[in-house]
């Protein structure tokens, strides 16, 4: 495979902190980088750049690791925008809008529901996402689940079991019987299709015990934990979380002291889905308070059709510098090693030498345009595993 050069980057964030500037970005002006083999080889000045196959001109244009969109629910049918315009006069997100998603899910065959979620791919790497988690939770069946991971794994390795997303019409008056097959025949098919287990744990989905036992049998099964919790009120969804040792808990929109503080001496990160609290209309999370509280936090779109039909990384880091009290800097982070965190992964989220080179130039000469000019174009080109995905190259 030949060797890239890109060089002329006005700014080159590596997440790095022991490199350029210090900050956790790790940012370097003036900079060039090496890909070989799908890896970074080398990061520095423009000017000590070595020689490679390929050279390519930035022409002053930040480079950041590509976006780690770490909470996606990619593959579904259908859409619910009546649902959100009922929202928008003033009614409340319950989650019962998940039904009609999953009826329209199984009623779509697998070619168009693969069409559906490659379009939704391709808008993400148009945005400069490189990294996609992907959950189950709109089949509700066995097969129905099996079949959501069986294609998501065609786009990402980071799928997610989430059978206990909402108790489906034919288990209606049994919970424990649809809890029972989440645990036994549903977990056994999903198993060799899924990296990770989560839950709705929240006060209208599920309660703190059967999140615990579909946790637990997930992990029993071998994969690992990460929960949904704490977005339509407070509860146990965090401090479940941190009990079970997960990589991380998602919305955390409802937040008690005492959840901060059980976050802050964990490893569990706290992932942020603003997109999910605009389309909601609902508090944001306050992420400075966790910041400064100690707890690793990640940023994710939470692409869904309920809560989130989003796939930009730039818009949700443009609500969070705006409405949750991040800066850019730390916005950008969340984005990129929060993400990688959350997923567990050291191999993403990072510019520097042996990481992926999974890479976003933008159209612009720093990483704070991303919240300072939301809606525009702002990604030029993403690269990832060391070639360019945008624009599509030709041949
Ligand atoms: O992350 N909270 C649960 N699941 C999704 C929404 C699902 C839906 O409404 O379809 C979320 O917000
Ligand atoms: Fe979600």
């Amino acid at each position: 495979m030949p060797s890239t050069l890109i060089t002329e980057i006005g700014e080159l964030v590596t997440n790095d902190p022991s490199l350029g500037d210090g900050s956790a970005l790790g940012i370097l002006h003036d900079a060039a980088l090496v890909i070989e083999n799908g890896h970074v080889a080398w990061v520095g000045d423009s000017a000590d750049a070595p020689a490679a196959d390929e050279r390519i001109d930035a022409g002053g244009r930040a480079a950041i690791p590509g976006f780690v969109d770490s909470h996606t629910h990619l593959v579904f049918a259908g859409d619910r925008a009546g649902e959100f315009a009922a929202r928008m006069t003033g009614e409340p997100y319950t989650g019962g809008g998940i039904r009609t998603t999953v009826v329209a899910t199984r009623a779509a065959t697998d070619d168009e529901l693969r069409a559906l979620a490659r379009a939704r791919v391709r808008e993400m790497a148009a945005s400069g996402t490189t990294t996609i988690e992907a959950k189950s939770g709109y089949g509700l069946s066995v097969a129905g689940e099996a079949r959501i991971l069986r294609l998501s794994r065609e786009f990402t390795p980071e799928t997610t079991f989430l059978g206990a997303h909402a108790v489906p019409p034919e288990f209606e008056g049994d919970r424990d019987g649809y809890l029972a097959l989440v645990c036994g025949a549903m977990l056994e098919a999903c198993v060799p299709l899924a990296r990770w287990v989560d839950v709705f744990c929240d006060p209208r989905a599920f309660s703190e015990d059967e999140s615990r036992r579909v946790l637990r049998a997930g992990m029993t099964a071998g994969l690992l934990p990460r929960v949904h919790g704490n977005q339509l009120g407070h509860g146990p969804g965090a401090q479940l979380a941190v009990e079970l040792g997960a990589a991380s808990v998602d919305h955390c929109t409802y937040l008690s002291n005492d959840d901060i503080a059980a976050l802050a001496g964990s490893d569990t990160v706290a992932t942020l889905l603003p997109g999910a609290d605009f389309s909601t209309r609902s508090p944001y999370p306050d992420a400075r308070r966790l910041i400064d509280a100690g707890v690793s936090v990640a940023l994710a779109t939470d692409c869904n059709p309920g809560t989130s039909f989003i796939t930009s990384m730039p818009l949700v880091i443009a609500l969070a510098v705006r409405e949750m009290r991040m800066t850019p800097a730390e916005a950008l982070h969340a984005a990129t090693a929060g993400g990688a965190a959350a997923l567990r992964r050291g191999d993403i989220g990072r510019l520097v030498p042996g990481a992926r080179a999974d890479i976003a130039l933008l159209d612009a000469p720093s990483h704070a345009h991303l919240a300072y000019r939301p809606g525009g174009r702002l990604v030029w080109q993403t690269w990832k595993d060391g070639g360019r995905v945008v624009p599509a190259c030709s041949g």
